[in-house]
């Protein structure tokens, strides 16, 4: 059984509102998605990465690791989930159905090393995967139309889904088209095996493993990076 990796790379970043897509701004003189593939390519046991771009991207050929030998481009789609699928299809070239693939965003660059290693170690042997994840540490509300809240949602149990997502290639595929056939937009790779009925497992990370999604996200991820001596 080998490991492989897809990173969805093909949003506009909508959210942080920049001239150019965020995984392509600079943090520390490389760009967020290079910051974030030099993880999951200095695991030795990934044997190859799937990058996911927007089909009119002219930024990805002239990124840091566009030519690595284990790195391959394919289309991004309309949503997460398409540009995921489109990785995976890829992958069925060379992969086996029973190999894992952990599914990273781009967006993600402050992934420690060692929290990649923990969760390939601890999800290696479990029948479903699982993904990174972190427990709610803030009282969570639940709106009610006119912005009052309307419940305390109870906090205990409830954890923030991170990336990687740990899945074997078949099931993964599998799941996630079948939750895209039905209507099911999923905004995870474990919501679409929750959808066909599994159990993934959550390993728990750090917290500083953020997804850059509002223009303040980005100095809070040199400031990990940073402290992470990178
Ligand atoms: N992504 C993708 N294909 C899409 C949409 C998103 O590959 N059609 C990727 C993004 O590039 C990012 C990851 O999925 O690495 C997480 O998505 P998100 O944070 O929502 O990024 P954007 O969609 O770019 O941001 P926004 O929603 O603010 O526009
Ligand atoms: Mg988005």
């Amino acid at each position: 059984v080998r490991f492989w990796a897809v990173v969805p790379a093909a949003g506009v970043g909508r959210r942080v509102g920049a001239p150019i897509p965020k995984q392509y701004l600079p943090l520390f003189g490389q760009a967020v998605l290079d910051h974030s593939l030099e993880v999951l390519l200095g695991e030795s046991r990934i044997e190859g990465v799937v990058v996911a771009v927007d089909p009119h991207d002219q930024r990805w050929s002239t990124t840091r690791y566009a030519a690595h030998p284990k790195v391959r481009k394919v289309a991004g789609g309309a949503e997460r989930c398409h540009s995921v699928l489109n990785a995976l299809a890829l992958l069925t070239q060379t992969a086996a159905a029973e190999d894992w693939v952990l599914v990273h965003d781009a967006a993600r660059p402050c992934l420690r090393q060692t929290d990649l290693a923990a969760m390939i170690d601890t999800l290696r042997a479990d029948p479903v995967g699982g993904i990174l994840a972190v427990p709610v540490c803030d009282t969570m509300k639940q709106a009610d139309r006119q912005g009052c809240i309307a419940r305390t949602v109870v906090r205990d149990g409830l954890w923030h889904a991170f990336t990687p997502q740990m899945f074997r290639l078949g099931p993964l595929r599998e799941a996630l088209a079948r939750a895209l056939a039905d209507g099911y937009l999923v905004t995870d790779e474990a919501s679409g095996l929750e959808y066909i009925g599994q159990t993934p497992r959550l390993v728990e990370g750090h917290a500083d493993n953020i997804k850059i999604t509002r223009p303040e996200d980005l100095p809070l991820a040199e400031f990990y990076l940073r402290q992470q001596g990178r």
